[in-house]
């Protein structure tokens, strides 16, 4: 049944303590659940419906005392509860099999080891229980195992008890000093080591900090500690929050659904965002791994401290905590150069997975209003976009010595965390606080209707058009506000725009800099004393997650692209420039060829004597297949591909000496250091290398697949020696074959790089359909395995997800593969499954013949009788019209 926010109700009992007891086994793990509760007395008199899943029920006492109950869809009643508002305590005994989930909610095995996942709402699959995260309650947590083979016992909070058991088993009593919602609950169980590292923070508090591993990948986990504990400093430093626990603990799991989990003093995290060596991981998982250490960590109060009244809320935690970690990961890269290599990173993001999700079936408001599964929620909406809608908060608190907001901000999360610490709020509340803290803000004055950023879904559409009047030296741009029905929105009111808006001259000397806000569905901005018609650099900083619309000139683009101040817009002139171009063929059909101007244009970006090689790549870099068809009303991706393809060939041949004088300039970074900058040097190096091998293939030239080949087998670091394996890939160069061949080899015992080995392959730039056949034989190879997501996601999502050209055939048996694959695991792992089938979203903007093949695909998945909530929600959606 589908749930609706406006639906929501405070529970009917509120339960202040928990005791359990779990006997930890495999096959079926025993859990005595002891709890108090007592009636809500602010609502009315009922039956308690406690949720549970996949348990099998054994006993329930109320204050000692057998009683009636039901059992019904998964829910447990106790219809004859003691009358009045007095404290009872409840006893319920269950039995779960961890090693039977394999839907990796509730407590599951991986690796011989035990987990838990709960969040939304995997603790029912633990015990019954009342799952919502507006219930919260202490924790007293037993564990006993046997002790050879689970010698570490993890759950939240503090460490109070431990000893041996009779039969080789032992005990550990874990007390958490926080109330929480059972959402954050978590228990680890197996043979696991930790790399320690004690802290004195600024406050004069000692705190304990763990990273549990499995014993042979201890010394791939200095990065994630050095990662913690710079997260803990910059809360401290940039918002005064400290950390409120003796101990912090972080375990890494090979079978993850998602990246990693907040629960209270006990993160778990994907193996993917942890173990870090320079032989195993590139530059991006160094980046990737201080981004979620940071994010989990964050969460600690932003999520823990205060949590969310219910799931509808879950941008309250997730935007504002995406818009911390990407805050924290700025901050950390230093000069400003470097920050905006970051901003840029975060907005390609947006635009080419959240853009497309607003403007799909899967459509979904930053605070929704209803949801089948809310595994399915967990989106780029929720996250991404919650965090520029915080960003924009930032931004319209701005005011005199506080040019971004950063201090207005603060002031207002600091009035969140004093009215707010302990509670399960709303997306209301924190908007609240933000705006009172700030009195008089831009931000304060126009609440409710930025608050439409929560209610109204899709990406609103920002036209400008400019006038010159020469005569009077007047410019005026006209500004208006568009955005298209989502799914159960056909109207949507105006938003809060933040515009911010630079004026260059012809020459490329700024001439204006400010915050323009729009509020109404049009507005006109005028100047006047200008001595000539001036270049408008508009959404600075991508101060809006908008499409902005203007007939950008390639002059003026080429002005932007060499002058503007602001490296965001620099860099996004570029991107028009290659869209222009792009689009130009994909319409036209033109056989392609690169102008001079543009060749000669990103020319000059390679040969710039000061700009950071990460930006260059940035630049150099053509918009994704995925971007470039969303700019389009019909799309056929072959042709895109094409078009893509060929652009990049010509950039190849027409800057061959370019890409060779880059090269030698990038090539040597001296001791590895994940650092911005030599990470920029080594992807700058490996873009070069991708081309002069792309250059090659039509030359013939042997010297460059040589040379790659040759920094592949030298290379001192994984980010080197995946670039150079992946330039050979790129070009489909003999040498390709081979060279992943002793890559497997090398790296057979590594998970997470056989990760990157398959993900390669599936990925690669099609050649007449080779793709898809590599990925079936893939499917076989003994390495793969369904079961774990992170491998299933680097076979069949990098070829199903992430490429268009591979995937979208003309006789539909990419489709084809994606049906079976996502009914194959919707068996398995519901949750997983769901993302899969999200790879047909865009299905109605196909041209035929895809689109029909694609309608058909969906509709036998749809077809299929007992299909999980979260794949049916997800096709049903599609199917709509
Ligand atoms: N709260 C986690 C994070 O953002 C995500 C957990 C989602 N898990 C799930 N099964 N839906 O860091
Ligand atoms: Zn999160």
């Amino acid at each position: 049944a589908v749930i609706h926010r406006a639906d929501y109700r405070p529970p009917a009992f509120w339960i202040d303590s928990v005791e359990l007891c779990f006997d930890l086994d495999p096959v079926k793990t025993r859990v005595l659940n002891r709890m108090r509760l007592r009636r809500n007395p602010d609502q009315p008199a009922q039956a308690l419906r406690l949720d549970g899943e996949e348990l099998n029920l054994a006993r329930v006492l109320v204050n000692g005392q057998g009683t009636s109950f039901k059992l019904e869809d998964s829910q447990l009643i106790l219809e004859n509860l003691p009358e009045g508002n007095a404290p009872f305590e409840l006893e319920v005994f269950t039995t779960c099999a961890p090693a039977k989930n394999t839907k990796l909610m509730g407590l599951y095995v991986s690796n011989d080891s035990f987990f838990t996942q709960c969040e939304a709402e995997g603790f029912r699959r633990i015990t019954y229980f009342l799952d919502r995260p507006d219930v919260m309650a202490s924790y007293n947590v037993t564990l006993r195992a046997d002790k050879a083979a689970y010698p570490v016992l993890l759950s939240n909070g503090n460490l109070v008890e431990q000893g041996d058991l009779d039969g080789g088993r032992h005990f550990a009593r874990w007390v958490d000093p926080h109330r929480k919602p059972c959402y954050l609950f978590a228990l680890v169980a197996g043979k696991l080591v930790a790399r320690e590292q004690r802290i004195t923070t600024a406050s004069g508090a000692d705190h304990l900090l763990q990273v549990y591993v499995r014993p042979g990948d201890l010394d791939k986990t200095e990065h994630a500690m050095n990662s913690l504990m710079a997260s803990i400093a910059w809360d401290e430093g940039r918002f005064k929050l400290p950390l409120d626990l003796e101990r912090f603990m972080i375990v890494a799991t090979s079978d993850f659904n998602m990246g990693a989990m907040e629960n209270k003093g006990l993160n778990i995290f994907n193996t993917k965002y942890v173990l870090a060596s320079q032989a195993t991981a590139t530059d991006t998982d160094y980046a990737n791994i201080e981004s979620v250490v940071g994010h989990e960590y964050f969460h600690n109060w932003t999520g823990n401290r205060v949590t969310c009244r219910d799931w509808f809320q879950l941008s309250l935690k997730e935007g504002l905590t995406v818009f911390r970690d990407q805050e924290f990961s700025q901050d950390l890269a230093g000069e400003a150069s470097a920050r905006a290599v970051r901003r840029i990173e975060d907005v390609r993001v947006l635009r080419t997975a959240q853009f497309p999700e607003d403007a799909g079936p899967m459509a979904h408001p930053v605070r929704p209003d209803q949801y089948l599964e809310i595994n399915n929620f967990y989106t780029v909406t929720i996250y991404e976009k919650g965090a520029e809608v915080v960003r924009m908060m930032q931004t319209l608190v701005a005011g005199e010595g506080d040019p971004l907001g950063r201090a207005g901000f603060a002031r207002g999360m600091a009035l969140y965390f004093e009215r707010h610490d302990g509670q399960a709020v709303t997306c209301d509340d924190f908007a609240q606080a933000i705006a009172d803290a700030n009195p008089g803000s831009p931000l304060a004055r126009l609440l409710p209707q930025f608050k439409r950023w929560y209610s109204q879904a899709g990406t609103p559409r920002l036209k400008a058009r400019s006038h010159w009047d020469a005569a009077t030296g007047t410019y005026s741009l006209a500004l208006s506000q568009s955005c298209t029905p989502t799914p159960g929105q056909p109207h949507k009111d105006p938003f809060v725009i933040p515009v911010r808006l630079g004026l260059l001259d012809a020459e490329g000397r700024q001439i204006s800099d400010g915050l323009h806000v729009l509020t109404e569905d049009s507005d006109t901005l005028t100047m006047s004393g200008l001595a000539g018609e001036p270049v408008p650099s508009i959404l600075r900083g991508f101060t809006a997650p908008v499409i902005l619309e203007y007939d950008y000139t390639d002059a003026q683009l080429l002005i932007l692209l060499a002058h503007d101040t602001d490296p965001f817009n620099r860099w996004e002139a570029a991107q028009r420039l290659a869209i222009h171009r792009a689009l130009h063929f994909i319409r036209s059909g033109e056989h392609v060829e690169l102008d001079a101007p543009f060749v000669e244009a990103m020319r000059a970006v390679l040969r710039h004597p000061t700009l950071d090689s990460a930006f260059k790549d940035l630049v150099l870099t053509l918009p994704s297949e995925t971007y470039l068809a969303e700019q389009l009303d019909e799309v056929d991706p072959q042709r895109i591909h094409a078009v893509r393809e060929a652009m990049r060939m010509g950039l190849a041949t027409a800057l061959r000496h370019d890409w060779e004088w880059v090269y030698e300039q990038n090539k040597d970074t001296g001791a590895y250091r994940p650092d911005s900058r030599s990470a920029g040097r080594r992807a700058l190096a490996g873009m070069a290398l991708t081309h002069l091998c792309l250059a090659a293939r039509t030359s013939g030239d042997p010297v460059w697949p040589g040379k790659t080949l040759q920094r592949f087998k030298d290379a001192g670091n994984m980010t080197d020696r995946f670039n150079a394996l992946a330039a050979l890939v790129a070009c489909g160069h003999e040498l390709a074959a081979p060279a992943l061949a002793s890559f497997h080899a090398l790296f057979k015992n590594e998970a997470l790089v056989l990760d990157k080995w398959f993900a390669l392959q599936a990925g690669a730039p099609d050649h007449g359909g080779n793709i898809l056949p590599v990925v079936k034989q893939l499917m076989q190879h003994p390495d793969f395995n369904l079961r774990n997501p992170n491998r299933a996601r680097s076979l069949i999502f990098s070829y199903c997800s992430a490429n268009p050209g591979g995937f979208h055939r003309r006789d539909a048996a990419g489709y084809v593969f994606w049906c079976e694959r996502v009914m194959e695991l919707d068996a398995i792992n519901p949750q997983v499954a769901a993302r899969l089938a999200r790879a047909l979203d865009r299905w109605k903007k196909l041209a035929d013949p895809y689109r029909g093949a694609a309608r058909e695909a969906i509709a036998r998945v749809a077809a299929k009788p007992d299909l999980s909530r979260d794949v049916r929600e997800v096709v049903t959606r599609a199917l709509a019209d």
